[in-house]
């Protein structure tokens, strides 16, 4: 594959941490072995730790063993890849730190003959993305709108109004458009298919409205508890982690309306006017449309697993969330009445990301109704993971003299249609920092109105600790009550489907 990318430097500050070991280094890795890196290119990992660049080479070296999506290590390639690495270390509140980044800059520039770009990735505590971002506009690393680019991950703020001030102190030292915020999920390459789905087909977009939809309903189930992120998790909860970002995103790309050009500002303008048009809901709405749980001990795969509040870091007898469901309404012309339903969870029965569209029922129902005992309306279901495709399940006859109604399938898989193995998500989304294309990335704009949604719900919580918390049981598909959101209208959480085997 040729290189496209112009000479860059990617700096990583919090480069000896956990995001650089296990996501940033292995894709840009990824890339390397498909020959997606500029030929010129220097890693320039920056941190605080007391380590030399071989040590941390070594470290580095063990989480793209581990991490990486190659086949089998090889150690040529990853000799070749590692000696772009160069250790900086460094305090991110000194300036010093700054001045040495700035003399790297200069030496590549003089080596290279070429004005590189230079990307600054924050992979640090958020406690860090307001001292950064100044640091390197004061060392005048920011100025140069064309070559220089600030990468920031989650959580953008902590409420709406965090995420304001948040999102104008990065704009007092970085234009709009050199910040890329990342939203992982939009590194996903069925999430990405949603969009060629919707409007590179003529047959589905027809019906993509009130009156074929009956609804819509995200999961994002994970298996997994909060690992060793409790001190972290344990202030965020599944509202802030996952829906405020991720779900968010999942709701914009099924409901946003046809962009008219492939361009960043278009598509990212169709998102911000779906979050502009969710409804946002009065505090005494909240109990009726969000439900909220935490997991009490269970079995995940036949081991037994501890509750929430008996994990790592986690407060004594902590109300943090790890399980919330919306019901969610979008108030245009197209989704008008239409319910989303969102939930996602920690320790739940599977491992499962999934996007369904319930279509309605017929108008009339000709066929007798003992021959249609199993039938159910028709259902596109978009799964994300563990595996990436496409089901449409519709009514077929029986074969037999009979007229028997029964659901059948129709698949794409992404695996068996594609040769060429997924890329991580990260892949994706760093080749894209450096070929400077801001689609899948979020506007300030978007955050925000991402977080308008939800303050409501974070405000009701707060002032009402729940009553019942543990209220479900690991390896379960969450507190009973989520279900009451789809009411009595014969509506319910679908069951996720397998697309293999
Ligand atoms: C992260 C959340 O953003 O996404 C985690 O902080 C969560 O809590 C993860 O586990 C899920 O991502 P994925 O790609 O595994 O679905």
């Amino acid at each position: 594959m040729n290189i496209t990318c112009d000479p860059t430097i990617f700096t990583i500050f919090g480069g000896a941490g956990d995001l650089a070991w296990r996501k940033l280094i292995p894709a840009l890795y990824d890339l390397s072995c498909d020959g997606r890196l500029p030929g010129n290119l220097a890693i320039l990992v920056v941190d605080i730790a007391e380590i030399d660049t071989e040590a941390i080479k070594k470290h580095l070296e063990d989480g793209v063993k581990k991490n990486s999506r190659q086949d089998h290590y090889e150690k040529n390639n990853w000799d070749r890849f590692a000696k772009k690495i160069i250790y900086q270390r460094g305090d991110f509140t000194s300036p010093e730190t700054y001045r040495n980044i700035k003399g790297e800059y200069e030496k590549f520039k003089k080596e290279w003959d070429y004005h590189p770009h230079i990307i600054f990735y924050m992979a640090v505590p958020p406690t860090l993305f307001s001292v950064i971002p100044g640091q390197l506009n004061n060392a005048g690393l920011s100025a140069d709108r064309e070559h220089s680019r600030l990468v920031i991950e989650k959580p953008i703020g902590y409420s709406y109004d965090s995420a304001i001030s948040l999102n104008n102190y990065l704009r007092s030292n970085f234009n709009e458009s050199q910040i890329f915020r990342i939203d992982h999920y939009l590194g996903k390459e069925t999430v990405q298919n949603i969009l060629a789905l919707r409007f590179a087909n003529p047959l589905f977009e027809p019906i993509w409205n009130r009156s074929f939809v009956d609804y819509v309903a995200i999961t994002v189930a994970e298996e997994l508890g909060v690992e060793h992120r409790g001190a972290y998790y344990d202030r965020a909860g599944a509202l802030r982690d996952m829906v405020q970002n991720h779900l968010m995103q999942l709701l914009c790309m099924v409901a946003m309306e046809p962009m008219v050009s492939f361009d960043a500002d278009e598509i990212r303008n169709k998102k911000v006017d779906t979050l502009h048009a969710v409804r946002v809901y009065s505090h005494d709405e909240v109990s009726k449309y969000v439900i909220r749980g935490q997991y009490g001990p269970g079995e995940i795969n036949g081991e037994k697993v501890p509750g929430y509040r008996e994990e790592q870091y986690i407060a004594e007898g902590s109300d943090t969330e790890t399980f919330a469901a919306l019901k969610l309404y979008i108030d245009n012309w197209r989704w008008q009445d239409v319910p989303f339903y969102l939930r996602t969870g920690k320790r739940m029965a599977a491992q499962t990301s999934e996007i369904t569209v319930q279509f309605r029922n017929v108008p009339h129902q000709s066929f007798p109704k003992e021959d249609m005992r199993e039938w159910h309306s028709t259902r596109m279901i978009i799964t994300i993971h563990p595996d990436e495709g496409i089901v449409l399940k519709f009514q077929a006859k029986r074969p037999g003299p009979l007229l028997k109604l029964r659901p059948v399938d129709m698949r794409f898989s992404y695996r068996e249609s594609f040769t060429r193995p997924l890329p991580d998500a990260y892949e994706t989304l760093l080749w894209d920092v450096m070929e400077n294309d801001a689609t899948l990335f979020m506007r300030a704009d978007q955050v925000e109105a991402a977080w308008r949604i939800l303050m409501p719900i974070l405000e009701v919580w707060a002032d009402n600790p729940p009553e019942d918390f543990p209220n479900y049981r690991s390896g379960s598909w969450g507190p009973e009550a989520a279900s009451l959101l789809f009411g009595s209208n014969g509506q319910k959480w679908p069951v996720p489907v397998k697309l293999q085997g």
